[in-house]
């Protein structure tokens, strides 16, 4: 017999000269014997070197010994209840020809259960058949234990690949922030606020974390349609006429124009919010008049954040911006006209927050509110 089919038998068995008779057998067959003399010796065995096979006797206590054992059914007990021994056969012997003990046997879990004084012959026979189904089943283990392996060193690159276009696409997302910036210099900080606004809200509303963080890297996005606007509009002093203001509207359908056709949900989601952060809830609002649910939940959530930044901020067609609580109280009187009730509901409850980050994130001193910047978000409502 070659090496490759030398396999590791242990033996079980209480009695000396029984132990030995089984060991005489399964040499022969080239096999690697071990012994053990009890229950508890056989598992230790077992821990220490997993055995391709066990032979076990039913080894039921003896009333003349005091310290109970613990018997063959037990051993094959554990074994069966273990993942990774489970899964190699053990043969049974006892000395009685007793029907209850071979039935208890497969009831238990061997895979054999064999009468001493077993012959050699009909010993290599169950051996090698069992032998054979181990095998297999050692080959289909370590086959899905490969091919588990496999999966997961793919999961990972998966995740590796999808964490760089993620990072592809937030870079994209500050760099196409930054030009809307360039182009309507409102200030950086009303976009850090508005976003971070939207965030706290979306959080408020039980949405997750995930999704505020997304919330958080898209919304800076939301007027980023005006670098279309004509500078003569975006930064006259004065009121807009009518065509005008149809023009300064139309940065929300540019906006939408400029992200579209993305793969990447992030970029989706900003352009909805590009596109819809000027609709209200009653449908009055534009592009679309969009009502109600019709609008995306995060541009309804980056309407609000984006109205309340604008109307406490200072604008040079203001002589002062409004208070938190003046801001807020407006926001109430629009729920359900302009905003999505839940949304004003949530940005109430998050007042604390909104409020620290109104402090975190302030306009720079020398900062040149020259421009129209958030006129489209807090005029409307003002009446102007
Ligand atoms: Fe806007």
């Amino acid at each position: 017999m070659s090496e490759q089919q030398s396999k590791r038998i242990l033996v079980v068995d209480a009695d000396d000269k029984s132990r030995a008779i089984l060991v005489a057998s399964l040499k022969p067959l080239g096999h690697h014997v071990t012994t053990a003399v009890d229950g508890q010796d056989a598992l230790q065995k077992i821990v220490a070197e997993p055995p391709d096979m066990i032979i076990l006797d039913v080894m039921m206590p003896r009333l003349d010994v005091m310290m109970p054992r613990m018997n063959g059914y037990e051993v094959v007990g554990r074994m069966k209840g273990h993942d990774e021994n489970r899964f190699i056969p053990i043969v049974m012997v006892s000395g009685l020809k007793d029907e209850k003990a071979r039935v208890a046997a497969f009831d238990a879990g061997v895979d054999d259960f064999l009468i001493k004084p077993v012959g050699r012959t009909e010993l290599k026979a169950r051996v090698g058949s069992l032998l054979k189904v181990k095998a297999y089943h050692d080959h289909v283990r370590s086959r899905h234990k490969k091919l588990e392996a496999e999966v997961e060193a793919r999961t990972i690159q998966l995740q590796r690949a999808r964490e760089k276009i993620n990072l592809a696409a937030r870079e994209t997302i500050l760099k196409l922030s930054r030009a809307a910036e360039y182009k309507d210099e409102e200030t950086g900080a009303h976009i850090l606020r508005m976003s971070h606004y939207a965030a706290a809200i979306t959080r408020t509303l039980g949405l997750g974390d995930e999704l505020a963080e997304t919330i958080l890297h898209v919304s800076p996005m939301h007027d980023i349609g005006k670098i279309g606007t004509p500078d003569s509009i975006l930064f006259k002093p004065g009121p807009l006429d009518t065509d005008e203001r149809e023009v300064m509207q139309q940065h929300t359908v540019v906006g939408g124009m400029i992200l579209e056709g993305s793969d990447s949900d992030c970029i989706q989601m900003a352009e909805q919010i590009a596109r819809c952060h000027h609709e209200k809830w009653d449908g009055t609002g534009y592009p679309r008049g969009l009502k109600g649910q019709e609008i995306p939940l995060e541009s309804r959530i980056a309407a609000l954040a984006d109205f309340f930044d604008a109307v406490t901020s200072s604008r040079p067609y203001r002589k002062q911006p409004f208070t938190p609580a003046k801001a807020s109280s407006m926001i109430l009187e629009g729920r359900g006209t302009h905003f999505d009730p839940e949304v004003v509901d949530a940005f109430l409850k998050s007042e604390e927050v909104i409020l620290s980050i109104r402090c975190r994130y302030q306009d720079r001193k020398d900062s040149r509110f020259n421009k129209r910047a958030s006129e489209d978000s807090s005029m409307t409502v003002l009446g102007q």
